[in-house]
């Protein structure tokens, strides 16, 4: 399948893994996941090496996840350290472990060799631990392939028709916008001056029409997307507030993805009622692309050379897909 492997991806939110093992797909690889009783998360080959039962309907015991079938135990490096009347285990029947890291809500998995781990490849997000910031976040399954999402992300200009009455306003659709790469990272920057309000800041942040409103989107491929975003009164420093949008794109095989989100801000903190607007308008957003790239994925079965045009509005959709064509060229 055409995945970079070679790269962290989220697999779950922090709250998912638990003292109950969780199945996941990523990249087309299954595995699951589970925290150690020290709380430390773990991500193993969600496969039992003697028949091949998923470890992800077992069960823990201690540290140790137990194998439904045949009651096979792995430790938490995935060595297999006990087998029913077997008193020497070969060292076959281990499974593969996989680096993991906890950062902001999500828990990320390096999905290739292991020596190349490495958590500074992670974009900076200081945001996610600093207390002047608060985060909402949601994940959503998307029956569609990570690219239409990873188009979807680099190109809001579908924000004006496809989220009108939330984030959509005529003009950005209507703004130009400058692109850059700098490696794996696309650069998107929109800038809009004097223009509408949308709810999802005018109930957020109390600003009303007009404000400056900025969109700086760092996509760092594969698998993160970090949006920049500065509203403020028109002309004014003076109540400028910042809103981090991030998304985790996680492919889970060729058809199906896994959509994290999360929105961090640093005004209204401490204020539940702007935390709940917030998690309710952004999953509706999500939703609603979800709903729309599940559409085209549809429409997509048995007919993937069909032919597209592009505009100006795809410069950032299309470097990402050079940029990710790239990354899995390198790995082959
Ligand atoms: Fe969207």
């Amino acid at each position: 399948m055409p995945f970079a492997k070679q790269h962290w991806y989220v697999a779950a939110t922090t709250a998912e893994v638990g003292r109950k093992p969780l199945g996941r797909t990523v990249c087309g690889e299954h595995i699951v996941l589970y925290r150690r009783e020290d709380g430390v998360a773990v991500a193993l080959n969600d496969r039992c090496s003697h028949r091949g039962y998923p470890l992800s309907v077992g069960a823990l015991v201690g540290d140790e996840i137990q194998c439904g079938y045949h009651g096979l135990r792995f430790d938490s490096c995935g060595t297999c350290v006990w087998a029913p009347g077997q008193e020497r285990i070969p060292s076959r029947a281990n499974i593969t472990a996989r680096p993991v890291v906890e950062r902001g809500p999500w828990v990320w998995v390096w999905m290739g060799d292991r020596e190349a781990a490495d958590p500074a490849k992670l974009p900076a997000m200081a945001w996610l631990d600093d207390p002047n910031w608060v985060t909402v976040h949601g994940v959503e399954p998307l029956a569609a392939r990570a690219g239409l999402l990873i188009d979807n992300l680099l190109d809001l200009s579908h924000e004006t028709f496809l989220h009108a009455g939330y984030i959509g306003t005529p003009e950005v659709a209507e703004t130009p916008f400058s692109t850059r790469v700098e490696g794996n990272v696309v650069h998107v920057n929109r800038r809009m001056e004097a223009v509408e309000c949308p709810p999802f800041y005018s109930e957020s942040t109390g600003l009303s029409t007009p404000i400056d409103r900025w969109q700086d989107i760092e996509y760092h491929a594969p698998g993160c997307y970090l949006l920049h975003v500065r509203v403020a009164p028109a002309g004014s420093d003076e109540g400028a507030v910042h809103v981090e949008v991030m998304y985790a794109v996680t492919p889970v095989d060729e058809h199906n993805t896994l959509d994290f989100w999360a929105v961090s801000r640093d005004f209204a903190v401490g204020d539940a009622e702007v935390d709940a607007f917030l998690e309710r308008m952004n999953r509706e957003v999500v939703l609603q692309d979800v709903a729309a790239l599940s559409l085209i994925e549809a429409r997509m079965a048995g007919a993937e050379s069909q032919p597209e045009v592009s505009f100006k509005i795809d410069t950032g959709g299309l470097a990402a897909r050079r940029v990710l064509a790239d990354l899995v060229a390198v790995e082959r």
